[in-house]
């Protein structure tokens, strides 16, 4: 069976234990290595592949990651929907540690990533419409089915896309807020744009980590993030089982 979609896991999420693996595929594309060996197999009735973000034993930081070998290589698996899971920074005061966010929006605050696959050798100059940079159809698939399972979820909010590896300032989580951004990631940019050049659907399942930086007392730790999104991942695992049936091939 091809698989027509695919989940990238982000931190939290680095192997998908509900998935029926039927193999592994090493691949290599024209813009190198993807992070992580494509795991195929079946969830819900449906070949869906499974590739890891940051690496199969999460190694990759976010500016690290090959975005475009990434969507490349699943886009040549014959993928045409893409649900990206992302932990996820809370602005907004509704964002609280464990809460499920569906984004609809983006700012981008990254730079210097490989952003484009419309780049050398180019007959024509290209740019891709962005206006929804979600797809609104699959967002609106896990939104229901957030709904179905009772989940606790965000169904609209801005994503800000921050170039890591550190985390923000607390002005820098002001200025995001003053932008109205209501979560911060690392790796939601440029990894929407390049599924939407290739054609791909793509929508994210964000998962609060940890409240952003200045939004409550103290330091944020890694342990801290690590805890919450342990704590989340059983509902993002349950969310999956219950979307991916929904996504008819298109
Ligand atoms: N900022 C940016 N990225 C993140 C955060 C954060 O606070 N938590 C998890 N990913």
């Amino acid at each position: 069976m091809t698989p027509t979609v695919a989940i990238i896991g982000g931190t939290g999420l680095t192997t998908l234990d509900t998935l029926r693996t039927a193999h592994r595929e090493t691949l290599s594309t024209p813009y190198g290595e993807p992070s992580s060996p494509a795991i195929h197999g079946e969830l819900g009735g449906r070949a869906v592949v499974f590739l890891a973000r940051h690496g199969q034993h999460h190694t990759l930081p976010p500016h690290k990651i090959n975005y475009r070998a990434n969507l490349w290589a699943l886009h040549r698996l014959g993928v045409e929907q893409v649900v990206a899971v992302a932990a996820v920074g809370g602005i907004r005061a509704d964002m609280a540690p464990g809460v499920l966010a569906f984004p609809d929006q983006i700012v981008d605050y990254t730079w210097g990533r490989h952003c484009t696959f419309f780049e050398d050798n180019l007959s024509h100059v290209t740019h891709i419409d962005f206006t929804e940079p979600y797809c609104l159809e699959l967002r609106e698939r896990l939104i229901q089915a957030a709904r179905e399972l009772g989940l606790e979820a965000r169904e609209s909010c801005t994503y800000a896309a921050m170039p890591g590896p550190r985390l923000e300032t607390a002005a820098e989580i002001r200025r995001l807020e003053r932008d109205g951004c209501d979560i911060v990631g690392m790796t939601g940019m440029p990894e929407a744009a390049l599924a939407r050049e290739l054609g791909m659907r793509y929508a994210a399942c964000a998962v609060v980590a940890n409240w952003a930086a200045g939004k409550v007392a103290g330091t944020i730790s890694m342990a801290e993030i690590e805890s919450n999104l342990a704590g989340s991942m059983d509902k993002v695992k349950a969310l999956l089982a219950q979307v991916i049936p929904t996504l008819v091939p298109l």
